[in-house]
């Protein structure tokens, strides 16, 4: 059995609420994330990504839900020690490593500060080399923690980034977009490093991307977000080959085709939000761990989709 280390349950992060401008960012949105695993949360700018993860790290208080993290409630957290222990727990990585790390501070400093707020380190001489350790980790020199952050290319700015999440030990780190700012050649590197960590310390992650192809090859499982609601969890596999809400139909047929031909005639699909019809809507499950927000009506309607995409690629094969 597989354990479950981060559950969401109905979440909702309104902001503004009772104003005009009144946003709903993350609206009634469940999904859980398992020990080890990479879980993708993909979707457009303006969907609720980020918001989602900076209210499970507790930047926001969410307006509604709970927050289930290692078997308690983080909203329940009490007691200096115990929100020390969660804050170390979870660690997050953001896509611009520049404006995350502060220009004055060396980055041996930088890396150190979950160390020294959490006093990991019993002197000086631990501290130093416990940094000199994660630079190593993450393919730097350790001379290079004498240096200030402009020094050093976007790559090894998020190789910095990931060093000083790494610093705390932490159990779950929330990947906000680490590699869109990063150049193509790049991306696989630092995509690769992520892995090699994860294989290495048992981190679980949940990796943000705006691009489906961003997410299908670190993903063991993709959640699809589309202005504040989940639209469709499933396996890399299912959302990738065979993900059935027209909004995943939309994301996919966005990624370039390798064939100029295929790419030459295929068809962007433009994903509209349906008119509100007043229908209560909620995930439902369409085949094993496959889950669509739809109707109780529509399940029939996604499961034959889904059987004739399946039949599709077992010819196509
Ligand atoms: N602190 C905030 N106050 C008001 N609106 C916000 C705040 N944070 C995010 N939003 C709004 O919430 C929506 C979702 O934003 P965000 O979570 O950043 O999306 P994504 O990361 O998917 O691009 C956007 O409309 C954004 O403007
Ligand atoms: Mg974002």
């Amino acid at each position: 059995m597989k354990k479950v280390l981060l559950k969401v349950n109905h979440l909702q992060q309104y902001f503004n609420v009772g104003r005009k401008d009144e946003v709903k960012a993350v609206d009634d949105i469940s999904f859980s994330i398992y020990e080890g695993e990479t879980f993708g949360l993909v979707g457009e700018s303006g969907s609720g990504k980020s918001t989602t993860g900076r209210t499970i790290i507790g930047l926001n208080t969410p307006t509604g839900g709970e927050i289930d993290f290692d078997g308690q409630d983080v909203m329940k957290i009490k007691g200096k020690k115990a929100l020390k222990e969660f804050r170390r727990d979870v660690q997050m990585i953001f896509q611009d490593p520049y404006a995350s790390l502060n220009p004055r501070m060396k980055v041996r400093d930088i890396i150190a500060e979950g160390i020294d707020i959490n006093g990991l380190a019993k002197d000086e001489k631990e501290r130093n080399q416990r940094v000199d350790e994660l630079l190593e980790t993450v393919g730097l020199n350790p001379s290079h923690g004498t240096r200030y952050p402009h020094e050093f290319s976007g790559g090894q700015r998020q190789r910095i980034g990931i060093a000083r999440a790494l610093a705390v030990k932490p159990k779950f780190i929330i990947c906000d977009e680490p590699i869109s700012a990063l150049d193509v050649s790049i991306q696989a590197q630092v995509v690769n490093l992520l892995q090699d960590l994860q294989a290495q310390q048992n981190l679980t992650y949940l990796f943000i991307a705006h691009d489906l192809s961003m997410v299908k090859h670190i993903s063991d499982r993709i959640g699809v977000m589309h202005l504040g609601k989940l639209l469709e969890v499933g396996t890399s596999d299912a959302i990738y080959n065979h993900g059935v809400h027209p909004y995943t139909e939309s994301l996919l047929s966005a990624i370039p085709l390798p064939d100029p031909d295929h790419e030459r005639n295929r068809k962007r699909i433009k994903y509209q939000v349906p008119p509100d019809d007043g229908k209560q809507r909620g995930m439902h499950e369409i085949a094993a761990g496959h889950y669509v927000y739809c109707t109780a009506d529509e399940i029939a309607f996604y499961q034959n989709k889904l059987q004739q995409k399946l039949a599709q690629t077992q010819t196509a094969s």
